[in-house]
């Protein structure tokens, strides 16, 4: 045997040690659950999204219920709304009887402990399905209009905060839109509710089954004029601190896995939460390789997980977050 100075195995070699040592691990308070729901009274399975549910209210409150009975803190509510709900202006994301302020209401009601995070943005609402307001401009190519939806956007948050939510989260990437938010939650004195701002929200091809899971789909053109280009980092940290200065209370990294160098740009550039998203298409490539028992779902998964943590992000969203809460359970 060499008398080896350095030994790391030596860190290794059981689990008692390996734990002791282990710098990152994955607790179900760091997950968020992100919950899909429509008008029906019928909880129905998403086609493409295998093993996802887009519930009715009632089991809504009963999936949110779950899921904090696992120790998990909050969830993000993303609705369906039906097809003659929709506009060009986008009229029913205020509506204060719609389906969101419903559901929120009832969450508060039920689970008042529960956090109850809102996706702030249009594309559920717009018949053209852009998360801002379209027009066609003189060339005849789709414009998204800036300034004219965020002036929406402050109604939406709006609506939420007075049904009760605890942090509306926009996702729309209009610029200058979290200080407008901010100002009009202030003035109606929803002075403790926060915002979790869409920082670097790429235009990704992984947001996919979700546009399906929602039928939410632009009918026309890409989210390129407005969601980050994909290979771009420099600009995740100029709309941080943009982010910052307009008084966002967490910041979002989305996608996360394919972004795990931004998620480490934006942890060490702010002292504010990071939050990451796990998007529907890295949802599904798990989902698909495990389902056949191409790969173990439990290690994957949570070796998914743990790469996005150690990327640096403090809050994980994922659609995996009640089952892994239920492994650190040890069920
Ligand atoms: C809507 C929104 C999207 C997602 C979250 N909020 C879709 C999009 O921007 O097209 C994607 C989430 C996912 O893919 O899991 N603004």
């Amino acid at each position: 045997m060499r008398n080896l100075i350095e030994r790391p195995r030596r860190n290794r070699r059981s689990e008692g040690v390996r734990e002791l040592v282990r710098e990152n691990r994955l607790h179900a308070s760091d997950l968020i659950l992100p919950v899909f729901f429509h008008e029906d009274d019928e909880d129905t399975p998403i086609a493409s999204m295998p093993g996802c549910t887009r519930w009715s209210l009632s089991g809504l409150i009963k999936e949110a219920r779950e899921a904090f009975e696992l120790g998990i803190r909050g969830i993000v509510l993303f609705p369906k709304i039906e097809e003659q709900l929709k506009s060009p202006d986008c009229a029913e994301c205020y509506a204060q009887d719609g389906l969101v302020p419903r559901a929120i209401r009832m969450l508060k009601e039920e689970l008042p402990e529960l956090l109850v995070f809102t996706d702030v943005a249009l594309d559920p609402y717009n018949t053209d399905g852009h998360d801002g307001l379209v027009v066609r401009n003189g060339q005849g190519q789709l414009e998204i209009l800036n300034d004219e939806t965020v002036a929406i956007l402050q109604k939406q948050a709006l609506c939420h905060a007075r049904a009760g939510a605890d942090v509306v989260a926009p996702s729309d990437m209009m610029d200058g839109r979290i200080e407008a938010i901010r100002e009009t939650l202030d003035q109606d004195g929803h002075h403790s509710v926060g915002i979790c701002s869409y920082t670097a929200k790429y235009a990704s091809a992984f947001y996919g089954p979700f546009r399906g899971a929602l039928d939410s789909a632009p009918k026309e053109g890409d989210k390129k004029t407005y969601q980050m280009d994909p290979g771009n980092i420099r600009e995740a940290l100029r709309e941080l601190a943009l982010d910052e200065a307009e008084g966002a209370d967490m910041v979002m990294v989305k996608p996360a896995g394919p972004y795990l160098d931004v998620i480490k740009a934006v942890r060490e550039s702010t002292t504010l939460p990071v939050a990451a998203y796990q998007v529907s298409g890295e949802y599904l490539m798990i989902q698909a390789a495990t389902e056949g028992g191409w790969l173990d779902r439990k290690a994957i998964v949570q070796e998914s997980l743990l790469g996005i943590k150690r990327a640096g992000a403090d809050i994980i969203l994922t659609y995996f977050a009640k089952e892994v809460a239920a492994w650190l359970r040890g069920s």
